[in-house]
């Protein structure tokens, strides 16, 4: 261990960040959510070296990089390290619950998981708002400089997001019954790429109806409102129509999940994660089976997982 260990250290730390649903159909790169079951967890531990490095990587199929400078958890890990001791060498434990390029945030999990679990290893001086820079430049790395995904991966909630700076992250009323099915066909839809399609400029006519649709969101959110809310996550006019093509079967998945009883299908943040919204538990996972059978039927590997909203953030664990 390093000889300049802070006094409250501890010797290893763990944390876990959760998989967060970006957009939530029409809020673009300003509305994203934590949802239960999934994501990242990051132990970070004291060491001689210098810095910060990776030392081991499971769950990932052997895809992400051992280098420190472009993996998401080292680089959030790193910046937490030079804010609070950088004196001291951590090396990281990353194990991913979530799959790479799949639109749930895994990227923003394991950069939050690994802020909050060095966080922890150097006695927490720092507030889960504090790590948000950290995370940031861990995403800037890989899918752009927003914080959609971070946002509710360190708040937990639904969370509006209207910069990068922690002043404007608001965290969001969460209704009572409102059940997913996240459905992630096995295709990689990276973030940059589904960016890339989107267009430069809208007609007048869509940007009133999409500010039309976030407005309604939000109400429907505060008065908890299901059926507003769900017609207002559908009311995505300009980047859905323009990353559908992206997913395969997009569309048949989509009237699949609505004839099982769903009320909504977006895309989860880039996709190729489908967000099914379901007013129960058992309808979402109607819902989730039949566009996984869809897709196994068409020879697409899929999985779906049943989720809520996850009111906790990142944490680390005791
Ligand atoms: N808001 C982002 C997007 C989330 O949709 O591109 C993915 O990182």
């Amino acid at each position: 261990m390093s000889q300049h260990v802070p006094d409250n250290a501890l010797a290893s730390a763990r944390a876990f960040a959760p998989a967060t649903v970006a957009n939530l159909g029409p809020g673009f790169d300003i509305l994203g959510m934590a949802v239960t079951g999934i994501g990242d967890t990051v132990t970070a531990h004291l060491c001689d070296k210098p810095g910060t490095s990776v030392v081991k990587i499971t769950g990932d199929g052997g895809k992400l990089p051992l280098d420190a400078t472009r993996n998401t958890a080292a680089i959030a890990a790193e910046c937490v390290r030079q804010q609070i001791r950088p004196d001291v060498g951590i090396e990281l434990e990353i194990e991913k619950g979530l799959p790479l390029a799949s639109g749930l945030g895994s990227s923003a999990a394991s950069a939050a998981a690994g802020a909050v679990a060095t966080n922890a290893l150097l006695g927490n001086p720092l507030s889960q708002l504090e790590l948000l820079s950290a995370c940031l430049e861990a995403e800037a790395t890989v899918s752009g400089r927003h914080a959609d995904n971070v946002g509710p991966a360190l708040l937990g909630g639904i969370v509006l997001v209207t910069g990068i700076t922690p002043d404007c992250l608001f965290p969001l009323p969460i209704p009572d019954g409102l059940y997913f099915a996240l459905v992630t066909p096995d295709v990689a839809v990276p973030t940059a790429q589904a960016r890339a399609v989107l267009p430069k400029e809208v007609p007048f006519s869509k940007m009133v109806s999409q500010t039309k649709a976030v407005a309604q969101l939000m109400y429907a959110l505060y008065s908890g409102n299901l059926d507003l809310l769900v017609s207002a996550m559908a009311e995505d006019g300009i980047i859905e129509p323009a990353r559908q093509y992206l997913i395969p079967y997009f569309a048949l998945a989509r009237d699949t999940a609505l004839a099982y009883g769903a009320k909504a299908c977006i895309i989860s943040g880039a996709g190729p994660t489908l967000c099914i919204v379901a007013p129960t538990a058992e309808l979402a996972e109607k819902s989730g089976a039949a566009v996984q059978a869809l897709y196994l039927a068409h020879g697409i590997g899929a999985i779906y997982r049943v989720a809520q909203v996850a009111t906790r953030g990142a944490y680390a664990e005791t």
